[in-house]
């Protein structure tokens, strides 16, 4: 129907003596990142507004460094944001659909080309990632959002009705959302800020998107980018703010149309009970889409290959010092393989290089910000006074001139103690050891053991382990990985989402994310 060919992005890999120029490019981009502080505004209808009202963003490897200054948009220009949110969001509805498809494929093309390394630096400075993770992130991943936002969209906005009883015609019409939707993303993906506080423009909503302070210069990178790419003043509104203060005003608006929501369970408990708590009052009952926290699993069978078994947790578990939701937690290893994955685990542990995100060397950096710094030392700590655990490698944690906690392997005799149940999001991981012929009991511990179901991998070559495990685990992770590690879902490869605690499972990178969208009407006309 018409639409260019979408396709992902290709990641671009740096690799040395090939890609010299790239190297040199994303190095002074970082550079330039670390020598500014960007004062960051508030943009509500086009405004620029820097309120005085500000927090700083600084560099988690490097945290003498201040890199942004956030101006905070209080009550009453959260409240001007939705009015004008409301009103743009009319002819932008309504505006042929093939327009507002132009602007996002558009960003797209310029996040890939002239921003990119504009967009990588500001992540890997700003949240901590080297550049084969921004890479991944904030060129491939945002623009696979866009493009393949466009490419759902179009499927969805084009359904009709297979069956017409005789002299009738019917159709479906799609609108936007009446109201706003308000947009709460985290800091751990620029892509998931672009998706959650640009995507829903695409299927003709407005949008509040407030950014993380931890992640607030790569969405400005990303949100100014829409701009020059046409979005209309005040389809999104780009209002950082202070958590509580953005989530009771949109929630006392009547007009709340959705909330859009990546990160703790806990906050998205309390948004969820904001809204039941005025439930009656809104015009339309707002959609709750939440990708929330997770305890994701690696589990081994005897028949599993420990190389490919411990490549993957060593990725999965460390990349981006664990703080990917997907991020493997805990594993579960029979009791015949153990040495043999213990010994490959900590030999690989010992290579991982922790360093400054430019540095091509780093396969890990610092961690966040100082309260993350915190909680997962805390575990550790934990794990060091307790007879239930022993630390087979790491535990070092050294805040004096980044956030750095070193990667860190635990094994645990007790599978329901808290190091297995509880979310970390850090580069820590524990492993309880099992008897190979309870397998399919250690399978439902698997299940049992945590309130989440966001990811999960089994790696075991025995085809009726695999058919059994994906029976139990259904609802255990809403991604189920065979043989292949628990992060990396690939927009339009692997929806993404989980259930039970770990959010509404909308599944972002598919169709189903853009149909919580919308606003369908169906008529029936006679002829
Ligand atoms: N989609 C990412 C992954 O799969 C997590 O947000 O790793």
């Amino acid at each position: 129907n018409g639409l260019p060919p979408v396709y992902n992005e290709p990641v671009w890999d740096y690799v040395k003596g090939v890609d010299d120029d790239n190297r040199a490019n994303i190095r002074e981009a970082c550079q330039v990142v670390r020598n500014e502080t960007v004062d960051i505004p508030c943009v509500i209808n086009g405004e620029e507004i820097y309120s005085g009202n500000t927090v700083d963003q600084l560099a988690p490897s490097q945290h003498e460094l201040t890199i942004a200054r956030i101006h905070h948009a209080d009550e009453a220009m959260i409240k001007r944001a939705i009015d004008g949110a409301v009103e743009a969001r009319k002819e932008w509805e309504l505006m042929p659909w093939e327009h507002r498809a132009a602007v996002f494929l558009r960003a797209a093309d310029m996040l890939t080309t002239e921003y990119r390394f504009r967009a990588l630096a500001t992540t890997m400075i700003g949240q901590g990632k080297n550049v084969y993770q921004a890479e991944i992130d904030a060129a491939a991943e945002a623009a696979d959002f866009f493009r393949f936002g466009v490419h759902y969209a179009n499927e969805i906005l084009h359904q009709q009705p297979e069956h017409h009883a005789a002299h009738v015609w019917n159709r479906l019409t799609y609108r936007a959302l009446e109201g706003f939707v308000a947009a709460v993303p985290p800091f751990n993906f620029t892509a998931i800020g672009a998706n959650l506080g640009a995507c829903p423009a695409i299927m003709g909503n407005s949008v509040l998107w407030k950014p993380t302070e931890t992640a607030a210069l790569s969405n400005f990178t990303i949100f100014q980018i829409l701009r020059e790419a046409g979005i209309p003043d005040g389809v999104i509104q780009f209002v950082p703010s202070y958590g509580p203060t953005f989530g009771d005003t949109v929630a006392a608006d009547p007009r709340l149309a959705a909330i859009n929501f990546t990160g703790s369970t806990k906050t998205f408990d309390h948004l969820t009970q904001l809204v039941a708590s005025r439930v009656s009052t809104y015009n339309t009952y707002p959609r709750l889409i939440g990708e929330c926290g997770g305890k994701n699993f690696h589990w081994l069978h005897e028949s599993a290959d420990v190389e490919d078994t411990v490549n993957g947790t060593i990725r999965s578990a460390f990349e981006y010092q664990g703080q990917k939701c997907s991020a493997c937690s805990r594993v579960y290893v029979p009791r015949s393989l153990w040495p043999e994955y213990k010994a490959g685990m900590i030999e690989a542990l010992k290579e991982l290089r922790v360093g400054q995100p430019d540095e091509f060397s780093s396969f890990m950096t610092a961690v966040i910000d100082e309260k993350s710094f915190d909680k997962i030392s805390g575990y550790i700590e934990h794990a060091r006074q307790s007879d239930d655990y022993e630390i087979l490698f790491g535990g070092e944690c050294d805040k004096s001139t980044g956030y750095f906690i070193q990667p860190t392997m635990i094994q645990t005799t007790d599978p329901k103690s808290r190091l297995m149940q509880e979310e970390i999001f850090g580069p820590v991981v524990t492993a309880y050891v099992y008897e190979d012929e309870d397998w399919e009991s250690c399978l439902q511990t698997v299940n049992e053991t945590s309130p989440y179901g966001l990811t999960g991998a089994v790696y075991a070559r025995d085809r009726s382990v695999i058919d059994t495990s994906l029976r139990v685990l259904h609802h255990a992770a809403g991604n189920i990985y065979i043989n292949a590690k628990s992060t990396g879902s690939v927009v339009g490869q692997q929806p993404f989402g989980g259930a039970r605690r770990s959010g509404t499972n909308d599944k972002a990178g598919a169709a189903n994310y853009l149909l919580r969208f919308t606003s369908i009407q169906s008529a029936k006309e006679c002829l």
